[in-house]
């Protein structure tokens, strides 16, 4: 189904040309001649996206924008202005707009921002969508699995799935945040053992000793402070799962130990001699490269090599930014559900940001800022002034220089000036600030671009 766009211009030339590009491009449009008109089809149909211009007779494009903005914030409103409006230009970002387009139109940078607004606001349906399959499932909102759709994570799924059921070790690498230890709840979850223990170690929480005695097991007596026997986490998970996070941690010594335990399915309490039969799955994590702690003399390889029998890689979230929307939605739902707070989703420059962030945390850091921007949040969207101001502005995509080749040196300031005006949110000291300029060398370079 081709996408529905409201198309608002009281120049009937300049909305008849608009038109035809459209359409060629496969876009089903609706004209509207005037603001008046815009607010009413926006009231009686529904579109997909409203590309308008600003300035028009009785009621502006900025009126209208902010009516269809109460109307149905989830809808994407561009807007289109003159090169000598730029102060305009920023207020109808400030008022909520998705972006706004220069005229006349580089018909490139049109098409880009159509197809950018459009998968956002594609986003926001899915969410909606997801939010009531969520709530179906779970009407608490929790819901510990695994959510993804892009292909990666759905080969990520079958793996799972897969290997879920052999009693295979699994390493499962990836970056920090991008959920090892989900896939590893899960693997146990979906396997024979999920009625037995499923045990955590964190390799890299405990000093050597500790950790030996801890995976292990102690005889009373065997070092100083062993008061009494104790059985050690392979015992505990006896029948089920040993989930060893961060095993790229573990200190070499204990890496033998470990392995002689896979090989032969016995413990050794430490101080004791006779070894314990254990039937136990290990599955191991870790966000370090093994093949290089290998090479680097850090890590056995012969460790390497049976925990190495199955890899699942769990793939950086800026690999799989279409799966966004889904988390978003889903995290925003369980802490709504936590700080009984009601709202409705993202208002779409807030889903823009979230798509375009690099997420060096992955999941988890989306995870934070989506409870972060709940807890910010005072209506029924969340807009981008609820996000870290990390996410908000570093997602600004890097500047393409080939198209500074048609441009002159006062169209680069001119550029540079309403980016991070956009960036900033119209705070003009912050601007002046970081393009190192002083706040009246920038007032005069925007009188200058009103009068040019
Ligand atoms: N695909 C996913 N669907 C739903 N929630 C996810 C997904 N991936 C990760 N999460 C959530 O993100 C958070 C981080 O995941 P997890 O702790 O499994 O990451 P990790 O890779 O073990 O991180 P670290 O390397 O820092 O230990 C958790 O709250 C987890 O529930
Ligand atoms: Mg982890």
């Amino acid at each position: 189904m081709s996408s529905k766009i409201l198309l608002v211009d009281d120049d009937h030339a300049h909305r008849n040309m608009l038109k035809t590009l459209l359409r060629s491009w496969g876009y089903e449009t609706v004209e509207a001649g005037s603001g008046e008109e815009a607010v009413k089809a926006v009231k009686q149909e529904s579109f997909d996206l409203v590309l308008s211009d600003v300035r028009m007779g009785e009621m502006d494009g900025l009126h209208a924008l902010e009516e269809i903005e109460q109307f149905n914030p989830a809808l994407p409103v561009i807007l289109m202005t003159a090169y000598s409006s730029v102060e305009t230009a920023v207020e109808a970002l400030r008022r909520g707009a998705f972006d706004y387009l220069i005229k006349p139109l580089d018909f490139d940078a049109l098409k880009a921002t159509l197809a950018r607004a459009l998968s956002v606001f594609q986003g926001a349906l899915e969410q909606r969508g997801m939010r009531e399959q969520l709530a179906a499932v779970s009407p608490s909102g929790a819901l510990p699995s695994i959510l993804g759709r892009s292909p990666c994570m759905r080969d990520l799924l079958d793996m799972i799935d897969t290997v879920a059921s052999t009693d295979a070790t699994v390493l499962i690498t990836g970056e920090s945040g991008t959920g090892k230890e989900l896939v590893a709840t899960s693997l146990h979850a979906k396997s024979a053992r999920s009625s037995k223990p499923f045990v955590v170690v964190n390799c890299a929480a405990l000093a050597e000793t500790l950790l030996e005695s801890e995976l292990f097991g102690h005889e009373k007596g065997a070092f100083t402070g062993a008061e009494k026997r104790r059985d050690g986490r392979f015992v505990q998970a006896h029948g089920g799962t040993l989930f060893l996070d961060e095993i790229g941690e573990m200190p070499v010594t204990l890496q033998a130990k470990l392995l002689r335990t896979l090989q032969q399915g016995e413990v050794q309490r430490v101080g004791q001699d006779v070894p314990i039969n254990v039937d136990v799955r290990v599955i191991a994590a870790t966000n370090r490269n093994l093949e290089e702690e290998v090479a680097a003399g850090r890590f056995r390889q012969d460790l390497f090599f049976r925990l190495n029998v199955i890899t699942i890689a769990v793939p950086p979230l800026r690999e799989r930014s279409e799966d966004i929307p889904l988390l978003a939605a889903s995290f925003l739902e369980r802490c709504a559900a936590r700080n009984k707070k009601k709202v409705k989703g993202f208002a779409p420059r807030a889903m823009d940001a979230l798509l375009r962030h690099a997420w060096p945390g992955n999941v988890r850091e989306l995870e934070n800022a989506v409870e972060r921007a709940l807890i910010m949040s005072k209506g029924d969207f969340i807009v981008p002034d609820d996000l870290p101001l990390s996410i908000t502005s570093a997602g600004h995509a890097p500047l393409d220089t080939s198209s500074l080749q048609n441009m002159t040196l006062d169209d680069v300031e001119r550029l540079a000036i309403t980016q991070m005006l956009k960036v900033t949110h119209d705070n003009k000291s912050e601007t002046a600030r970081r393009l190192g300029i002083t706040r009246s060398t920038l007032h005069s370079k925007l009188k200058k671009f009103e009068n040019g």
